[in-house]
């Protein structure tokens, strides 16, 4: 193709265009196409390149060569274009391009599913492939991005080092059961032992190994050899959770810390929440200007005071007390030594303390082995943080760091002593008080942008039925 001396410049994007804007200056842009309206004398071009929220104007005088090109272009064709951006008369945008060429990169069909009029949110998880170019979606997924970036930074900043631990394991951490299992035998025709079970020796680890539900107890042995870790990675639960708050596979931020106790792993999750609360809100603010007027639970105002809001805190057996004086209104009955539920963690969060909420000392018998048992023998030293319309943002713990304690927890629920045997072995070699807890990065994502569903935060969720691209 013949393009012109414009075409040929590198691009560059519409975001750093507007950061630094001139009147007059020559530019290259690429993107995918809006919306089209032609006139006689001029052309209207609304263009988007996914860096920024602020689509790009472009206009295109009928005199110019590049005019007749127009006619192949339809909403979601991709286009490059060369020519001067001016300051905007109009209302709406501050720049606009005059073409003066441009390059048809590919056609769109005339069925592209994404039309101007907005779309429901259910019908956008159905084209998950496009959702992407939308308003909405490009807004979630920018600030997906900066929080990932603002968790590094926050953690980098205080001498904490990345961790990276494996997606495949032969251990269930949490002790829930809720594992994937990762085989290559023939399921038709699998190895059979004595007992007429599967014979998984011939596996390809040799033993069952499945999906990590978290990186936890290798972010342990790596806080024992140096110091301050995180993991920031997938987790695989195969909880048959149909609900707007579990996806079946979700990141999570797993921090781990060698000479720290409960109360170093509350003033940790707390500042850090309240790091990413005080940044996102400058850092993506076209973004959640956005959402908030498109979603009555985007509260960018709120998400900032946040930042400078001190958590409440109250411990598990208090809260209870505090849930059953009320506990009409709910649909399960509150009850000391069974696991709150959503409706409670919420009720906690909006109504009792209005905003979040470390909830502290859970039973033993709700909790997973790791967690280290208090004096009282019958709670541990847990925390959770719940925060509005979400519930549990985040879960924590102090680790049962004395070997004992620890070695009657995994006989007691029945784990498989030898699978544990090198994590017992961090308590046999130098153990130390440590603790750490995991933050789940799609509510976080989710808390922040006020979407609904925990489907609409990450690109491509996962979930029960649910695996469609
Ligand atoms: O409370 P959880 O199960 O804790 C752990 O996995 C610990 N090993 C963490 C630690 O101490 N290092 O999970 C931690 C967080 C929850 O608070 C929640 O935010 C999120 O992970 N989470 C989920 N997010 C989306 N979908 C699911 N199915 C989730 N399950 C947990
Ligand atoms: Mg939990």
């Amino acid at each position: 193709m013949n393009l012109s001396k414009g075409l040929k410049m590198h691009r560059i994007r519409v975001k750093a265009l507007f950061d630094g804007a001139e009147q007059g200056q020559p530019v290259k842009v690429a993107g995918w196409v809006k919306s089209k309206r032609v006139s006689k004398k001029f052309a209207f071009l609304v263009i988007n390149d996914g860096s920024c929220q602020t689509d790009l104007q472009v206009i295109v005088d009928s005199d110019k060569e590049c005019f007749a090109k127009l006619e192949s272009i339809g909403t979601g064709s991709s286009v490059s274009m060369f020519g001067e951006l001016r300051k905007s008369p109009g209302k709406g945008q501050a720049w606009e391009l005059h073409a003066s060429d441009l390059e048809v990169l590919g056609e769109s069909s005339s069925d592209y599913p994404l039309q101007k009029k907005g779309h429901s949110l259910e019908f956008l998880r159905e084209i998950g492939h496009l959702r992407g170019r939308t308003n909405t979606f490009g807004a979630v997924y920018r600030v997906r991005n900066r929080l990932s970036f603002l968790v590094h930074q926050f953690f980098q900043g205080r001498g904490f080092l990345w961790a990276h631990t494996p997606i495949l394991t032969a251990s269930d951490c949490e002790g829930a059961g809720e594992l994937f299992k990762v085989t290559t035998l023939d399921l038709a025709n699998p190895p059979r032992n004595d007992e007429g079970g599967v014979d998984f020796s011939n596996d390809f680890f040799g033993k069952p190994t499945h999906l990590t539900v978290s990186g936890q107890l290798n972010a342990e042995s790596m806080a024992l050899s140096l110091g301050d870790v995180y993991t920031f990675g997938p987790t695989f639960r195969a909880e048959n959770s149909n609900t707007t708050r579990h996806l079946s596979e979700f990141w999570m931020i797993e921090p781990e810390m060698a000479f720290a106790n409960l109360r170093d792993d509350m003033l940790l999750a707390e500042e850090f929440l309240r790091y990413l609360f005080a940044n996102i809100v400058n850092d993506c603010g076209d973004e959640l200007e956005f959402l908030g007027k498109m979603y009555p639970d985007c509260d960018p105002q709120g998400i900032e005071n946040m930042g400078s809001k001190n958590f409440a805190r109250v411990s598990y057996t208090d809260a209870i007390k505090e849930l059953s004086a009320v506990s009409s209104k709910f649909e399960f009955e509150p009850a000391w030594g069974v696991d709150l539920q959503t409706e409670h963690e919420k009720y906690l969060t909006e109504q009792v303390f209005s905003g979040p909420v470390i909830v502290t000392d859970y039973p033993k018998d709700i909790k997973a082995f790791y967690m280290k048992s208090n004096p009282d023998g019958k709670t541990v030293a847990a925390m959770d943080v719940l925060v509005p319309r979400i519930g549990e943002i985040i879960g924590g713990s102090q680790r049962e760091d004395c070997y004992d304690a620890l070695l009657d927890r995994v006989n007691g629920l029945d784990l498989p002593v030898e699978d544990l045997r090198w994590y017992l072995d961090l308590r046999s070699y130098g153990g130390c008080p440590h603790a750490g807890f995991g933050l789940g990065f799609e509510r976080l994502v989710q808390y922040v942008t006020g979407m609904v569903n925990i489907r609409d935060v990450i690109p491509f969720p996962r979930a029960p039925k649910v695996i469609p691209f």
